[in-house]
């Protein structure tokens, strides 16, 4: 049975890829207004394509942002395991477009990568779901499990109405173990499973001084520029041990203990490739941990950005009334991003100086996670991947954010299997993304073999 399906999928190859490229070129852009009825086109696009390979209840659902894709199979009975399956079809916006070196939404195959928005995150490693459950359905007439797919087209901007719908819909999202192919490898030949994701607050700050922009020469000397306090305020927030100095920021989180400490330790992770890749000198960061626990573990606070006074071309000799900034922490579990963002405002209120008001806007946040390595599913899919990729899985921790993964937890009750299939150097959110195509084909076959595993 499983050496049919993965026949099968081997001998659609180029159809598969096809089908993926169809779904690439709709520019499903999540953040950007314009892109709506994209989004609309990909969810559709989703939703037929579940039915056509005999999925049933292919459904999209609106919400009051973009629409959220379900379908699901539950003939394999109720003596069989339920897997609950999540992507999202929403893509990052493409700019800056002239770093690209092909079309983002015309896909084309380079040197054994596919280039594309989406291509690893998520629409190319979401399709391999469906494309393993396409290849056990037409070989076999049947799942070896029962599955529910959940499919959502917010996550890259926070995903403001997943929960909501999951809450709502808890009843008939009921599943024993979710699976989801949304982080990556650390080499083609080195997979990997992501037991850990962090968290994130999102918020935005406006500082106000003067009631109106200045001239500097009439007033400049005796008003408190908010730039010059924003900047003052910000660079506060870290020592020169990289800690982070809201009081309490770190009362919640969760130390790495001994055991963990060698898990993370055991990962091939390369510093000097990490340097490399990132185009730094040299690395910065907090005091007592190594790169890998600071990226993974360890909560941080980055500005995201920063604006204000006059930035076009030219000079102006004003005093600006307006000051902003963009900033974001990570957090790890058991950081709760409300408590979080609450301490980081109420901070920043005590250490403006009072000759400035601020305000502030939040725009998101979402829970960290982490998840028991040592669960039966957990051995199974590590079985998977050993027997497709030739060395058994490494465990790590990941510094992005899927926030689903705590919802799942806390509403559904039940634990994630990170099966990523991208690679770190995949581009994801910057231009020429990429996605490795035997990674592809691979996590079609890994998946293949682990959803006949559990139906055992
Ligand atoms: N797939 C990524 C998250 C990711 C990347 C996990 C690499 C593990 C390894 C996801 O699409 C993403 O970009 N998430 C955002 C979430 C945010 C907008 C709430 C992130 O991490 O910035
Ligand atoms: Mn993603
Ligand atoms: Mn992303």
């Amino acid at each position: 049975m499983v050496n049919d399906a993965v026949a099968y999928a081997e001998s659609q190859r180029e159809r598969f890829l096809a089908e993926l490229k169809e779904l690439l070129s709709i520019p499903s852009v999540s953040t950007l207004p314009e892109n709506k009825a994209d989004s609309e086109r990909a969810a559709q696009w989703l939703a037929d394509h579940f039915a056509a390979i005999g999925l049933d209840n292919a459904r999209v659902n609106p919400t009051e942002g973009q629409p959220i894709v379900t379908a699901d199979w539950l003939k394999a009975g109720p003596d069989k395991p339920t897997v609950l399956i999540y992507g999202h079809y929403d893509v990052q916006p493409v700019d800056p477009i002239e770093l690209w070196d092909s079309d983002p939404f015309k896909p084309e195959v380079r040197d054994g990568y596919l280039y594309g928005r989406g291509t690893s995150d998520d629409k190319g490693q979401m399709f391999i779901h469906a494309k393993a459950l396409e290849s056990l359905m037409r070989s076999t007439g049947r799942l070896p499990v029962n599955v529910k797919l959940i499919i959502e087209g917010e996550e890259e901007m926070g995903g403001p109405h997943l929960d909501g719908f999951i809450i709502e819909h808890q009843a008939g999202l009921k599943a024993d173990v979710a699976v989801i192919s949304d982080s990556h490898m650390l080499r083609p030949d080195q997979p990997c499973i992501t037991y850990g994701l962090r968290g994130m607050t999102y918020l935005q700050i406006e500082l106000t001084g003067p009631s109106r922009d200045l001239h500097s020469g009439q007033y400049g000397g005796a008003i408190y520029n908010p730039i010059q306090a924003l900047c003052e305020m910000l660079a506060s927030l870290k020592d020169h041990d990289g800690h982070i100095t809201i009081p309490g920021f770190y009362d919640r989180v969760r130390p790495i203990d001994e055991a963990e400490r060698k898990v993370l330790a055991a990962s091939p992770f390369s510093e000097e490739d990490f340097k490399l890749e990132a185009g730094v000198p040299s690395l910065w960061g907090e005091k007592g941990y190594t790169t890998l626990e600071q990226i993974t573990a360890r909560p941080t606070l980055e500005i995201n950005g920063i604006w204000g006074g006059f930035t076009a071309e030219g000079s102006k000799t004003v005093l600006p009334a307006k000051a902003y900034a963009k900033i974001s922490c990570r957090l790890v579990a058991d950081q709760d991003h409300h408590a979080i963002a609450d301490l980081l405002e109420a901070h920043i209120r005590k250490i403006a100086p009072p000759q400035v008001s601020v305000n502030f806007k939040r725009l998101h946040g979402g829970q960290g996670a982490l998840i028991d390595r040592n669960s039966p599913y957990m051995r199974t899919a590590a079985k998977a991947l050993e027997q497709v990729f030739g060395n058994p899985p490494v465990f790590t921790r990941d510094g992005g954010s899927i926030p689903v993964v705590a919802t799942f937890q806390t509403v559904l009750g039940i634990d994630t299997l990170l099966l990523g299939f991208g690679l770190s150097d995949d581009n994801l959110h910057s231009p020429n993304e990429r996605f490795f195509l035997p990674n592809f084909y691979n996590g079609i076959q890994a998946m293949i073999r682990f959803l006949s595993e559990v139906g055992k």
